[in-house]
């Protein structure tokens, strides 16, 4: 298989930079918490991995799948669970971790269906924000990276499942 190689828009090292700085700040606000790390698989894998070891108060994780794209890169709006957490989240102080929050569809959905459980407290941790396509009222409490509204991939992020395993986030020329 002949790939392009994604041009780099945000560098690991600026990555790494901004994850320390949000696991530093979860870390404080967390301090004296009970905090469960929600993973939305799959694209949140490689920046929860490396935001988990930035955070030093105790701490637990836990994934849930749910999936808002089909294939390619325009969103079919409807959200469908393909894969339930199995922690019990209530009474707990859930953050949801999210590799991009773009229209909010899932994300809203998300959140929805956690509150619904029952947590003491839900916040949400997204890497990336593209504010030009949000249609839903939905507020990361974490932002990594405000984007442009362009199709990005690496770093856990996909085309077609593909280039999740970029240390960046590029985008194609
Ligand atoms: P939303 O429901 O429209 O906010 O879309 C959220 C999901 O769409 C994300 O969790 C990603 O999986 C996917 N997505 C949105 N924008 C991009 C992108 O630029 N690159 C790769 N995946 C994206
Ligand atoms: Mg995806």
């Amino acid at each position: 298989m002949v790939k392009q190689i994604p041009k780099v828009l945000i560098s690991e090292e600026r990555i790494a930079a901004r994850v320390a700085e949000l696991g530093a700040q979860i870390s404080e606000d967390y301090k004296s918490k009970d905090l469960l790390m929600v993973g939305a698989l799959k694209g949140s894998v490689v920046f929860m991995s490396d935001l988990m070891r930035a955070v030093d108060s105790p701490m637990s994780i836990d994934f849930i799948s749910a999936s808002s794209y089909g294939s390619g890169v325009n969103t079919s709006g409807v959200v469908k669970i393909v894969q339930d957490m199995t922690a019990d989240i209530a009474g707990r102080d859930v953050l949801i971790v999210e590799d991009i929050l773009d229209t909010g569809t899932t994300l809203r959905h998300l959140a929805k269906l956690l509150l619904e459980r029952g947590p003491k407290s839900l916040k949400i941790a997204a890497l990336l924000e593209k504010p030009s396509r949000k249609v839903v009222n939905i507020q990361a409490d974490y932002v990594g990276f405000t984007i442009p509204n362009v199709f990005v991939v690496g770093y856990g992020l996909d085309f077609d499942e593909q280039y999740r395993n970029l240390p960046y986030v590029g985008v194609f020329d």
